[in-house]
């Protein structure tokens, strides 16, 4: 076996994706001091010190991080990237914000010069955040997203992306025909989706800014391109309900709308589905589409609460989503303290394993990577967090006064934010460490 890097320290993943969150106890994985070896961006050793010691040549290099907590990247399974500028905007529900803040933010990206400097921006956040994989939309504008995944391919990130499609219900320079949109969407999925780690989601923004024309060349694409994502908005909200229900009188549901085009499936990916009725939990079930589920964007927009306890009985596979800028943070330890709101507002305790689950091992398994990242198994991409778990004063008592791990994690995802972040790991190698100042304080 030949290894490139060594990095000891206490882990902590889920060994295996599950079906019942009654089950994620027995594939909880905590290796108080252990050993990783990468060789370059490739999990190829994982297990405890005491065995893994002998492994190492003598002299051998060990990036040693005492008192800290290793886990696997965060993965974003919903985020939009030209909203960080316009994150935390005040006083709208959805379809009024789309129009009074988001529309005129995404029209800067018509600017190659503009798309340039937020992608660097935005990806730099998530990787501050100890994000190492999101899910993203673009607007529009081809260029928004070419400049993304020419910024992503220079850390080899494993990002899907893709440019937005629409062709009504938005200002006029955010249109498209649909004829552009397949055009556009096309040249994009041939210059990068499978290039390194990257791929290439097909972005309809939602039924309202579709018309049936342009879901038509969705399809069309879909067909072209089994194995590029679907990534799309489904019933976040009543008022949105309602008015697919009018522009779609001929569809049984908002589901069936995506449905009736072929846009469900196995790489199918819908934002937020908080108000579903049984016969779309099942077609989503059926069709093996996924959910991501986004708490702080759902609050922020007073859009409802995600029935977290439904996708288990249904079975319907789930990420966790920070929504950026409906959502207001790119921190995925304080979107779960969310999603634990979101869960006490309707008598479901989300426990600290499952909440890192969704963040994990689970959300790779809704965006169908689980065979690639999400947890510690050799042969796995080596993106991985190191979190300092105690960094402010009342994280430090609060530490002290938590003894198992599942407390520890517990406490992190309700105190913790991007001050946690002490490493970020891509591909095997140092994408992210605070500046020195940040780390003394
Ligand atoms: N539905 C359609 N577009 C958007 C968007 O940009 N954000 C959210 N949260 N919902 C949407
Ligand atoms: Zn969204």
């Amino acid at each position: 076996m030949s290894f490139t890097t060594a990095v000891r320290g206490n882990f902590f993943d889920i060994a295996a994706c599950v079906d019942q969150p009654q089950q994620l106890e027995q594939h909880l994985r905590h290796i108080p001091d252990g050993l990783l070896l990468l060789d370059e961006g490739t999990i190829v050793w994982f297990g405890p010190w005491q065995q893994g010691e002998a492994l190492l040549p003598p002299g051998f290099e060990v990036t040693h991080y005492q008192d800290k907590l290793i886990v696997p990247g965060f993965i974003d399974s919903h985020i939009h990237y030209p909203q960080t500028e316009m994150i935390g905007a005040y006083g709208d529900r959805l379809l009024a914000w789309l129009k009074h803040y988001t529309f005129p933010t995404e029209s800067q990206f018509c600017c190659e010069q503009h798309s340039d400097k937020m992608s660097a921006f935005f990806l730099q956040q998530l990787l501050s955040n100890g994000t190492t994989t999101a899910l993203v939309f673009g607007t529009v504008h081809p260029q928004s997203v070419e400049a993304l995944f020419s910024q992503a391919t220079a850390l080899n990130m494993r990002l899907i992306a893709g440019k937005v499609m629409m062709d009504r219900h938005a200002p006029d320079e955010l249109l498209e025909t649909p004829e552009q949109s397949y055009r556009q969407t096309r040249e994009l999925i041939e210059r990068w989706h499978g290039k390194q780690r990257l791929s290439y989601a097909i972005t309809p923004r939602f039924a309202p800014t579709s018309t049936p024309a342009l879901l038509a060349q969705v399809q069309r694409l879909r067909e072209e391109f089994p194995d590029a994502y679907l990534h799309t908005h489904l019933s976040e909200n009543q008022e949105e309900i309602a008015w697919v229900k009018e522009l779609f009188p001929d569809s049984r549901s908002y589901l069936d709308v995506y449905h009736q085009y072929g846009l469900t499936g196995e790489r199918s990916v819908f934002a937020h589905c908080l108000h579903l009725e049984e016969q779309e939990w099942d077609c989503l079930c059926q069709t093996r589409s996924a959910i991501a589920f986004c708490p702080t964007s759902n609050l922020f927009l007073g859009s409802g609460l995600f029935n977290l306890q439904k996708a288990w009985q249904k079975q319907v596979r789930l990420g966790i989503g920070t929504d950026v800028g409906a959502g207001t943070t790119f921190n995925m330890l304080q979107t779960l303290g969310e999603a634990y709101k979101v869960g006490q507002l309707q008598r479901y305790q989300l426990s600290a394993c499952e909440a890192f689950y969704h963040a994990t091992l689970g959300g790779a398994r809704a965006l169908s990577l689980d065979d690639k990242i999400g947890n510690f198994g050799v042969g796995k991409e080596a993106d991985f967090v190191v979190l300092d778990p105690a960094v402010s004063p009342l994280q430090k008592l609060r530490h002290e006064n938590s003894h198992a791990l599942t407390e520890q994690l517990f406490v992190l995802m309700t105190l913790g934010d991007d001050r946690n972040v002490y490493r970020t790991y891509v591909d095997g190698k140092v994408v992210y460490r605070p500046t020195t100042q940040q780390e003394a304080a």
